[in-house]
């Protein structure tokens, strides 16, 4: 029997990307409502108007919360997630203290299935329904995560990273072994379920010019596949690319020259590109994942979003959990919203909201699925209660329209503004 409900509250939408087109292409309504049928969408539109035309659906009114698609984090490391808040240290310091250390834990299958499930938790109480993470070097992490992430019914991304140099020894792999393992994963995880495979070279500094080269090879033979890695993220980390690449023109081309750059490339961070860079990543269509808490909390540097935006880059959100200081895209884009203003650019809600949804979701090429609540997607959605705690409930009573209701739940907001969450159409958080 099909199993159709009626979801009623106010609900928000994007006819285009208010980067291109405004914030007014955002459609609000104050009593709207989504349609659930078997866990799609199966219909959006006025709650009155849907209620008269299905009046076999069970309705749930979630009353004033904002019905918005889950979040959609393009960059995370779920085996960072018990050293998340670690302090005092910039990159290359902190992956060598904090980050190598714990991520060795993950050859041990009970303690990755774990970590897997805590992270996931944690996620989807703050409203996030997809994540594209990296694993560690084992691949029973990419097991472990892929595994939690099917019996929630979640659609992720995650690939086992490869590391052949300048780590500890238990956490390198080869260029051959990394090919062998990472091609094992695709062919048991990708395209199963709502899970997919990513490749995922660390960053050039952890990768002989082989194993890049070993992944571009795979790339290659699945170009279906993304691939995701770091760039440009701190000025002390390029100097040493650039010391052991010297031929290469820049960072990007120490993956260029490898096989490693396309439209299905996904590069966190990208905050220090030179010209040639920019001109290259928006020529070939790539992503740029921006991770504001990340930059901020290890000093990395103030992405350029207005500069890459309207030289037509494609630009994704994340959290890039532990580098990143929270597992909330409300944090997140609050973090973006002080990053671009320290550039002299203040991001509409409209755009901070699109891009925790539907603009990661287009960098990860799954919009027509996640990240928005147009029919024929699948229901992963969340509703949002914009008076959430007494600071922001004072607030948004003052506000004049829809924006000024939602800004102080970006700006203020955590996991309690968090009031539901559905996977699927399956209800993850919040009493029926
Ligand atoms: N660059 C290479 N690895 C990492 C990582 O784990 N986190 C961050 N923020 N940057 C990286
Ligand atoms: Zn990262």
């Amino acid at each position: 029997m099909t199993d159709t409900t009626l979801h009623i509250g106010q609900t928000l939408s994007f006819d285009a990307s208010p980067f291109d087109a405004g914030p007014a292409v955002a459609r609000h309504s104050a009593r709207g409502a989504i349609l659930v049928e078997d866990g799609r969408i199966a219909a959006r539109g006025e709650a009155d108007d849907l209620r008269a035309r299905n009046p076999g659906a069970r309705i749930e009114d979630h009353g004033a919360a904002l019905l918005l698609p889950g979040f959609v984090d393009a960059h995370a490391h779920y085996p960072q997630t018990a050293i998340i808040a670690s302090w005092g240290k910039r990159l290359i310091d902190w992956l060598n203290s904090y980050t190598f250390p714990e991520e060795a834990r993950f050859g041990d299958p009970d303690y990755a299935t774990a970590q897997a499930r805590l992270y996931l938790d944690l996620i989807v109480q703050n409203g996030t329904t997809s994540v594209c993470s990296y694993c560690t070097i084992h691949p029973e992490s990419v097991d472990a995560l892929f595994t939690a992430a099917q019996a929630r019914g979640m659609r992720i991304w995650a690939g086992k990273t490869c590391m052949d140099r300048n780590a500890p020894d238990d956490l390198r792999d080869t260029a051959q072994s990394a090919y062998d393992d990472s091609a094992a994963l695709l062919a048991r995880w990708h395209g199963r379920d709502r899970l997919s495979y990513v490749i995922t070279p660390r960053f050039s500094p952890t990768s002989t010019p082989d194993q890049l080269a070993a992944l571009g090879s795979l790339w290659a033979e699945r170009p279906d596949c993304l691939m995701q890695t770091h760039l440009s993220e701190q000025t002390d980390e390029i100097a040493w690319v650039r010391s052991l690449y010297p031929e290469a023109r820049d960072y990007l081309d120490t993956y260029e020259s490898h096989g490693l750059l396309g439209a299905n490339g996904l590069y966190g961070h990208a905050i220090h590109l030179e010209p040639r860079e920019r001109a290259r990543l928006a020529e070939v269509g790539a992503a740029l994942v921006h991770c504001p808490t990340s930059n901020t909390f290890i000093g990395s540097g103030l992405f350029d979003m207005d500069g890459l935006m309207r030289e037509g880059q494609r630009i994704a959100l994340a959290t890039d959990t532990g580098g990143g200081s929270s597992f909330s895209m409300l944090r997140t884009m609050a973090c973006a919203y002080d990053i671009a203003q320290l550039r002299g650019r203040a991001l509409h809600p409209a755009e901070l909201l699109w891009l925790a949804t539907e603009g990661s979701a287009r960098a990860l090429n799954a919009a027509d699925r996640i990240g928005t609540l147009a029919p024929g997607s699948e229901a992963d959605f969340i509703a949002l209660d914009l008076a959430s705690t007494p600071a922001i409930a004072q607030r948004a009573a003052r506000a004049g329209d829809i924006w000024e209701a939602l800004f102080p739940t970006i700006m203020m907001g955590d996991d309690r503004a968090i009031s539901g969450v559905w996977i699927a159409g399956a209800r993850c958080k919040g009493a029926a």
